[in-house]
């Protein structure tokens, strides 16, 4: 029988490369979006030319109502498979940080996967798959401290869902990628040497693109990742491991 993934952020960067791969594996996808009607269509219409099934829906996941929105839309179809991928990134650090900045990342970061989950678990068969996108700024230090702490509260999140939905045989997993061409990277390739930057600090040896995550997300949605839950699985191509040249010069 076909499954249906709701794939949230999918009109662009991550999302539309995980909604693409779970389309090919034969999933009906609800491609959902926040304000980009044209490029949300753009995946749908991607999905569809490749022979698949897809449809979009737009929610705001900063407004109030944005979760009640996304599920209006849904309308009790069954859910077999969430991606928790839409999130936004304004960049403060703790000197520039502002309540309203911090209000606006958590809802759109961690309380909308949050309730997202919440509403999707009775639309959930068993062996269902929840997948949150979390980062790489989880264990490595960065400035922009808001977005940072989102991220760590969802893979906090994933143990604890993982551990209270076992019984129901759903399984919750973490895909958190490292550096990925995105918009929301757009520095990559506005900044000069920025990309060989990253490249130098990445065993293996470029930027991560979509389709690399894509393909991680899948494995979690598959039957193969059916023994594997509470996970978080690093995806940026070995980045910062650590020096590439020796560390002691005689
Ligand atoms: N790119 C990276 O290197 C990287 C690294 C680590 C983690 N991540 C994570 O990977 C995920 C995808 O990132 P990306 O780089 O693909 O981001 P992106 O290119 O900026 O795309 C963000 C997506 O989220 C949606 N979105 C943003 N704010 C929203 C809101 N208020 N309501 C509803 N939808 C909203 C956007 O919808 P619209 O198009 O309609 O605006 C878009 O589909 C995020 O969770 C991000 O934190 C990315």
């Amino acid at each position: 029988m076909t499954k249906t993934a709701l794939v949230t952020g999918a009109s662009r960067g991550l999302g539309r490369a995980i909604a693409e791969r779970l389309a090919a594996d034969g999933a009906q996808v609800i491609v959902h979006y926040g304000s980009n009607a044209a490029k949300a269509e753009e995946t749908v219409a991607a999905i569809e030319l490749a022979g698949g099934k897809a449809f979009a829906v737009q929610a705001d996941l900063q407004a109030p109502d944005g979760v009640d929105r996304l599920f209006d839309a849904i309308a009790d179809r069954p859910l077999d498979i969430v991606v928790n991928n839409a999130a936004m990134f304004e960049g403060s650090t703790v000197l520039t940080a502002t309540p309203e900045e911090f209000d606006r990342t958590f809802a759109v970061n961690v309380k909308a996967p949050l309730f997202i989950i919440q509403r999707a678990l009775p639309l959930m068969p068993d062996g269902g798959r929840i997948i949150n996108i979390s980062s790489g700024v989880t264990w490595f230090a960065v400035p922009e401290v808001i977005y940072a702490m989102t991220k760590g509260a969802l893979n906090v999140l994933g143990r604890s869902l993982a551990n209270t939905l076992g019984e129901k045989g759903i399984t919750v997993n973490t895909v958190s990628p490292g550096i990925t061409r995105t918009d929301m990277n757009a520095w990559l390739d506005e900044n000069p040497g920025a990309a060989d930057g990253t490249v130098g600090i990445t065993a293996l040896g470029r930027v991560g693109e979509p389709t690399d995550i894509g393909d991680a997300v899948a494995f979690f949605a598959s039957d193969d990742a059916r023994w594997v839950t509470g996970q978080v699985l690093e995806v940026n191509g070995g980045l910062l491991l650590g020096p590439l040249e020796p560390v002691h010069h005689n």
